[in-house]
């Protein structure tokens, strides 16, 4: 890969991740890799907006180097102080021991646990801006979008919006712009990278939307920090951002179950059906055998959520508590639940699936259904009336 230029003075100089396969440790399953961008402007002053995670901090310089001496940089704006975005700021702090470091107040307390050196860092604001010649750079605080210390970048005479985390999707490319690629599986990997990493703090992006806006600010292009750049028309992913942040849901429930001799997979198919003649979609996963990234990013935008456990020890099977456990974690409040599952000579299961849906803040649809050892015919039955009188 070699630098791109995006906009007049302006160059992704970035790293493309093609091998990732899990990103956040184990938590965030990343098929298609990732692309850690950071981006250079060329103005009297040069700047460098945000670095990439450290082992790639050789491509960075490169890329930087096909545009100018490295060494010459004057100002690097740090956006957030998570690994895969400053692990390669110390790399360029020692070609440019005198750059200014513009960071928020929770940023500069990060960078000085991190690398243990004392940058010069100005601690900036919402409402701060600096100037580098041509070009105006001004900072607003983001907290929790998605960490204390986020913030973004806006160059209001480019309409250029580089807002680090936000609206970013894992997705390695040689291209560098979403209207290069199929847009479908662009929306597929920022919504999951919403419903997976920002949804808990949906109420905050609503207001930093609002607040966007309120700014006034023109945006014709939002350069993010993973992933494809957009451009020409940023309404598509602020809307989308807007829709998500409301909890906007699809007539659509997901399934997800685990089972050890098939009888909670009969519940699960036969909840399915009753799904299907409700004239809902229908989505069933069995965990132990799916992406659990990819289930939540599909029970984000569905009504409904319906979890299946036999019982294992008085409890879940050992694969389906993680997945209620990242739910609560992640939140799915405004969305109606079902616990079912098998059970041989004890029960626990649904008990536990329920109080988990409820401390995701899914509201019980129905009490949990159970059946005993094998279904029978007519409790299968039974599965898909409930299954059509919840969705009633
Ligand atoms: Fe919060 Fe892409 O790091």
């Amino acid at each position: 890969m070699s630098s791109v230029q995006i906009k007049p003075n302006v160059y992704w100089v970035g790293a493309v991740d093609w091998n990732i396969r899990t990103f956040h440790g184990p938590a965030y399953s990343t098929p298609r890799g990732t692309t850690y961008n950071a981006y250079l402007v060329v103005d009297d002053q040069i700047t460098l907006v945000d670095t990439v995670y450290g082992p790639f901090a050789e491509d960075l310089i490169r890329h930087i180097g096909e545009i100018i001496d490295p060494s010459k940089i004057d100002n690097v704006i740090i956006n957030h102080i998570e690994s895969d975005h400053i692990g390669a700021f110390p790399e360029i702090m020692k070609l440019n021991p005198k750059a200014k470091v513009y960071a928020t107040a929770n940023a500069e307390k990060g960078i000085k646990k991190l690398f243990f050196t004392d940058y010069n860092i100005t601690v900036v604001k919402t409402g701060d801006s600096i100037n580098t010649g041509k070009y105006t750079f001004s900072f607003i605080e983001a907290p929790m979008l998605h960490w204390p210390d986020s913030m973004f970048t806006y160059i209001s005479e480019l309409k250029l919006l580089l807002p680090n985390d936000a609206f970013g999707q894992h997705y390695a490319s040689n291209f560098r712009f979403a209207d290069e690629v199929d847009l479908g599986l662009v929306m597929f990997e920022a919504q999951k990278y919403y419903a997976n990493i920002l949804n808990p703090f949906s109420r905050l992006v609503l207001k930093k939307l609002e607040e966007v806006a309120e700014l006034g600010l023109e945006i014709d292009m939002i350069a993010p920090s993973h992933g494809f750049i957009w451009r020409g028309n940023p309404e598509v992913i602020i809307e989308a951002y807007q829709r998500w942040a409301q909890g906007a849901a699809e007539k659509k429930i997901v399934i997800a179950y685990d089972t050890m001799w098939q009888s909670t997979a009969k519940l699960a198919h036969a909840l399915l059906e009753g799904v299907t003649d409700a004239g809902y979609r229908g989505i069933l996963y069995q965990i132990s055998k799916s992406d659990h990234n990819d289930i939540i990013t599909n029970i984000f935008d569905a009504r409904g959520v319906f979890i299946g456990s036999p019982t294992y020890y008085n409890d879940t099977l050992t694969t389906v508590s993680p997945l209620l456990d990242e739910l609560i974690g992640l939140k799915a409040e405004g969305k109606f639940g079902l616990a079912f599952g098998s059970q041989g000579w004890a029960g626990g299961a649904a008990k536990t699936i329920e109080a988990k849906l409820k401390s995701a803040g899914v509201e019980l649809a129905a009490p949990a259904f159970t059946v005993k050892w094998v279904p029978t015919e007519e409790e299968l039955d039974q599965a898909r009336s409930l299954a059509r009188s919840i969705l009633s």
